[in-house]
């Protein structure tokens, strides 16, 4: 059997080859070492339905077997780890304990949003407890070392899509596959877009809920809004003061399936308020993109360039603009997914610049990508290119760069939305019906850090040293954590924080393929790009779950994190709310 594994656990006191039955009862995922497959082989791994594989497992065993085995399995991973004693000491502080998941990672610059020192980290069960220069291991502790290393937070994707349906397909990443994918890129935590079923937000979140039983890194939900009714204001009630999701996505686009009009979005945005929960915009003028497609196909435009020609940057203005004024209408904070053009850029900057409080997200692709490859004559290059709103011409991403590290936006998602070439070639001779969206949960880190931050001329494309280590912090998770209410327990490398950590080692480069990605899409709209900088070593929940090129992660480890209202996005606005009945002047008291 291909992907029995014979490694040991050590499982009180002895030595067990148990890691095959921990991937087959347990959902216990260990590619490299249990697999002797080429590395090409690993999505297809990944895409081995788990029903075919229990199947096969009771085929091979006799019964008496498979109960013991289930006994084994359910001994040994309950351990979550290899069984390290240690001792930790600290300018005479000293921690020691005899029980597991303990780490040191030694020698490297960690680097936290503010501050930056050359300093060791010391995990136990999962959490940060001392962040300190010379810290000395004793007994046996798990040591990384991280000399000439970075080691900062696990990156937070605050926009996602995992097994979305969506325009007839279903994005073709779960749970598990996009999680082990984003792992292996250094993301540890994703917040995903929930979306309501026939416009009911609580069967959305239960319906989310069992995607995610697979899941093995952190997440948490958004929702979106379809709709509007006193059953939706009653569950966003509910979401928020129940179920841990501070944000609501409004789409203004999608005509016919997620767009809201300015009055549902007027009310959604005013109970978000009352909430403190941010509404979110996808921010495109549908109505007008309905126009656009219905011109192209009139000028016999069928092919994908006619997705960036149908919704032209000045619509994304429009309606970024529009909701922007909506949203200081009701005086509430407000947040724009995929910022993708400089035209929406414009309005979050006017709207900054005047203390609206506006954030501002671009993606891993719009700062990475134009849309030159639309224009490929090869359908199935140019289909992987189309999400909404789409890659612009060249101009827009440096301004977006240029934004991003001036702080007029203040953090980087994916939109991960992945659909394969099969699922892409439904649009062979319509634009319209291509599913859009993009890969990127697992190249994320490593875009932001070669497009932004690096010196290099590996890539004659990328133009970099535009932040500082510091920023890339800032940028790819501890504003998203700030945004989103669960700072500092994600976000930091600070005692007392969730131990999720990468190390990344500045001097070593990253080459992106979909031969050895490790999402379940075919392709990889960054197929051949070799990049400066690597993440050699993430760490979720305290455990090491990449390594060496190796992932280890688990099935049903995720947690989710509930998320609370009212971030700091909501400090003042009371004041500012007497502010605006003050300066009204009215009622006007007139004689009868
Ligand atoms: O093309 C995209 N962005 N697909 C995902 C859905 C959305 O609009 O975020
Ligand atoms: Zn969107
Ligand atoms: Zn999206």
């Amino acid at each position: 059997m291909r992907d029995f594994g014979f490694g040991f656990r050590k499982l009180r006191g002895q030595r067990i080859r148990t890691e095959w039955l921990c991937k087959r009862r347990c959902g216990c995922y260990n590619l490299d070492r249990t697999c002797a497959l080429p590395s090409n082989s690993r999505s297809q791994l990944l895409n081995e339905p788990r029903i075919m594989e229990r199947f096969a497992g009771l085929l091979m065993f006799p019964l008496f077997f498979v109960i013991v085995a289930c006994f084994l399995v359910v001994s040994a991973c309950s351990l979550g780890g290899d069984e390290l004693i240690c001792t930790v000491e600290s300018q005479g502080l000293e921690c020691s304990s005899q029980q597991t998941n303990k780490l040191l990672i030694q020698g490297g610059i960690v680097v936290n949003a503010d501050f930056q020192q050359q300093a060791d980290v010391y995990i136990e069960h999962g959490i940060i407890k001392l962040v300190a220069p010379n810290l000395k291991a004793v007994d046996g502790v798990r040591v990384i070392d991280a000399t000439g290393k970075f080691v900062m937070p696990g990156g937070i994707d605050p926009h996602t899509h995992l097994a979305m349906p969506f325009m007839g397909q279903e994005t073709c990443d779960d749970y598990f596959s996009g999680q082990a994918a984003a792992l292996a890129g250094g993301t540890t935590m994703h917040i995903d877009f929930a979306l309501p079923v026939d416009g009911n937000l609580a069967a959305g979140y239960q319906a989310w809920m069992k995607k995610a039983e697979e899941s093995c890194m952190d997440y948490g939900f958004h929702m979106a809004i379809s709709k509007w009714n006193d059953d939706v204001a009653k569950d966003m009630d509910w979401l928020v003061k129940e179920k841990g999701i501070n944000s609501f996505k409004f789409f203004m686009a999608y005509k016919g399936s997620l767009m809201v009009s300015d009055e549902e979005i007027i009310q959604g945005f005013k109970k978000c308020k009352e909430l403190g929960a941010v509404p979110q915009v996808h921010a495109e003028n549908g109505d007008a993109v309905e126009e656009g497609q219905n011109r192209m196909i009139q000028l016999g435009i069928t092919g994908p360039e006619g997705h960036s020609l149908s919704r032209p940057s000045m619509l994304e203005g429009e309606a970024t603009g529009r909701a922007i004024r909506l949203a200081k209408f009701v005086n509430t904070p407000l947040y724009v997914v995929h910022v993708m053009s400089i035209d929406a850029l414009d309005e979050i900057s006017r709207a900054r610049h005047s203390g609206q409080r506006v954030i501002g997200e671009p993606v891993a692709s719009g700062l990475a990508l134009d849309d030159s490859k639309t224009w490929d004559p090869d359908f199935k290059i140019a289909a992987q290119y189309i999400m909404s709103p789409p890659l612009r011409p060249a101009g827009h991403k440096e301004a977006l760069q240029a934004a991003l590290s001036s702080g007029i936006l203040q953090l980087v998602a994916t939109d991960h939305a992945p659909f394969n070439s099969t699922q892409k070639a439904l649009g062979k001779h319509d634009f319209r019906v291509i599913p859009n969206g993009v890969n990127g949960i697992e190249e994320r880190m490593h875009i932001v850090w070669d497009t932004m931050v690096v010196m290099t001329s590996l890539h004659p494309f990328h133009n970099s040293g535009k932040i500082s280590p510091m920023d890339y912090v800032r940028v790819t998770s501890a504003a998203c954590a700030k945004i989103f209410n669960i700072y500092p327990r994600k976000g930091a490398v600070l005692p007392g924080s969730d131990a999720d950590i990468i190390i990344l080692n500045p001097n070593a480069t990253t080459t992106i393929s979909a031969k050895t990605h490790h999402s379940r899409i075919d392709t990889n709209v960054y197929e051949g790009w070799i990049m400066k900088g690597n993440i050699e070593v993430t760490v979720s929940q305290g455990n090491v779950v990449w390594e060496k090129g190796t992932l280890n992660v688990h099935r049903g480890k995720g947690r989710y994190v509930y998320m609370k209202p009212f971030s700091y996005l909501f400090d003042g606005l009371d004041k500012l709310d007497a502010t605006y009945l003050t300066s009204l002047r009215a009622p006007v008291h007139r004689a009868a």
